[in-house]
């Protein structure tokens, strides 16, 4: 059905010169309940068409991208606004655009911290409306639907920990506590967003893969906090890299499984948890999630080997930063939150 013959709802999006800002516009083109009325990128740029910023949308939207202005913003009366900006543009805007009535979807790592004390060690800046952080629904979709109908402020996920959260949160009870949880984690340049610095330009990249922010990344507090070990975060080990490709995430886990837990158990758990998720794929080998099979696609690709001996189980997944780890799971956010059809845009 055409957007002319449904119930259609205005969106609005800041940060859409950006990567993931590309993407969720060409999403929401082919959604049939939004649209998309507002494209905004920083304060002090010229308007230009979307399609001269990405040609990759030309046909998609002739839609004009303004320079941020909270004012223009609020004339739009959008329902929902993305912010597809940095983390401290992102913590500053909130409040304001939560004022104009719309539901607000942060794709920045702003609002999702519950222990706001983490913010100056884990990115650098002390957070400003803790108040707001508190608001906040955590929008790791699969495992938030009930939170997400009638949210006010979503936070969606980071796109190494949405890597990381989908296969092990149902896993949290087979798991054994006492061992440490093991995440080598690896992304391509993309997830590093489109301003190009001398860790992440083609000549530094590129046949070569490398460790960043050992020890201390931002999303080593988000992944505890997701799996409910925020009070141990000695148990996890997360170890970044970057890849010499543009886009994707690849996660290799380890943990050790309690006694008795059987591969059958991780996939029994694996199905139950993800019966009615359309984004999320499981691989039962002999076939094992690839990069190759997730980019450019909405889903989470996960897959499991256990070593009956030893109890050593190895998760592997896959998924597009730019779509499951920022901007498919943000309209998967939206969608759930305002009652549509999870897949529509997305898939
Ligand atoms: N890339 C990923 O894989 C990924 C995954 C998950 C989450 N995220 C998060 O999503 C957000 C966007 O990431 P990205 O990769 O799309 O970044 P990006 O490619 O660097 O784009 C950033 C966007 O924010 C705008 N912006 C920058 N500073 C601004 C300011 N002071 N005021 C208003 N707008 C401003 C930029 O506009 P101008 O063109 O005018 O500078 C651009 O549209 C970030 O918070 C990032 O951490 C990214």
């Amino acid at each position: 059905m055409s957007k002319s013959t449904r119930p259609t709802i205005k969106a609005a999006i800041a940060g859409a010169t950006g990567y993931a800002g590309r993407e969720l516009i060409s999403m929401l083109a082919r959604h049939s309940q939004i649209e998309l009325v507002g494209a905004f990128a920083s304060r002090n740029t010229e308007a230009q068409p979307l399609a001269a910023i990405h040609p990759s949308l030309t046909g998609q939207t002739s839609l004009h991208c303004e320079p941020f202005d909270e004012a223009a913003v609020a004339r739009l009366k959008p329902d929902v606004i993305f912010l597809a900006t940095p983390n401290e543009f992102s913590m500053e805007v909130a409040p304001a655009m939560l004022e104009t009535g719309a539901m607000v979807i942060d794709i920045s790592g702003a609002y999702r911290l519950q222990d706001v004390s983490l913010y100056p060690r884990f990115y650098g800046f002390e957070h400003q409306h803790p108040e707001l952080v508190k608001q906040a629904v955590y929008g790791l979709t699969e495992f938030a639907r009930p939170q997400l109908k009638g949210a006010k402020l979503i936070a969606n996920p980071g796109c190494y920990v949405t890597s990381i959260l989908v296969p092990l949160t149902p896993l949290m009870n087979l798991i054994d506590a006492a061992q440490p949880i093991i995440c080598d984690a690896k992304s391509g340049v993309t997830g590093a967003g489109k301003s190009p610095n001398a860790a992440t330009h083609f000549v530094e990249v590129s046949e070569s893969l490398k460790s960043y922010k050992l020890l201390y990344h931002q999303h080593t507090p988000e992944i505890a906090q997701g799996l409910g070990i925020a009070n141990t975060l000695d148990k996890l080990i997360f170890t970044p890299h970057l890849l010499p490709i543009s886009r994707g995430i690849f996660s290799t886990i380890y943990v050790r499984l309690k006694n008795g837990v059987t591969k059958q158990d991780v996939y029994a758990a694996w199905q139950q948890a993800f019966a009615d998720a359309p984004c999320v794929r499981i691989f039962n080998g002999p076939q094992m999630p690839e990069i190759k099979f997730a980019a450019h696609t909405p889903f989470c690709d996960i897959g499991c080997v256990v070593d009956a001996a030893s109890n050593q189980a190895v998760i592997l997944s896959a998924e597009d930063n730019l779509l499951k780890g920022a901007a498919s799971q943000a309209l998967q956010n939206a969608n759930v939150a305002f009652g549509f059809d999870e897949k529509d845009g997305v898939l």
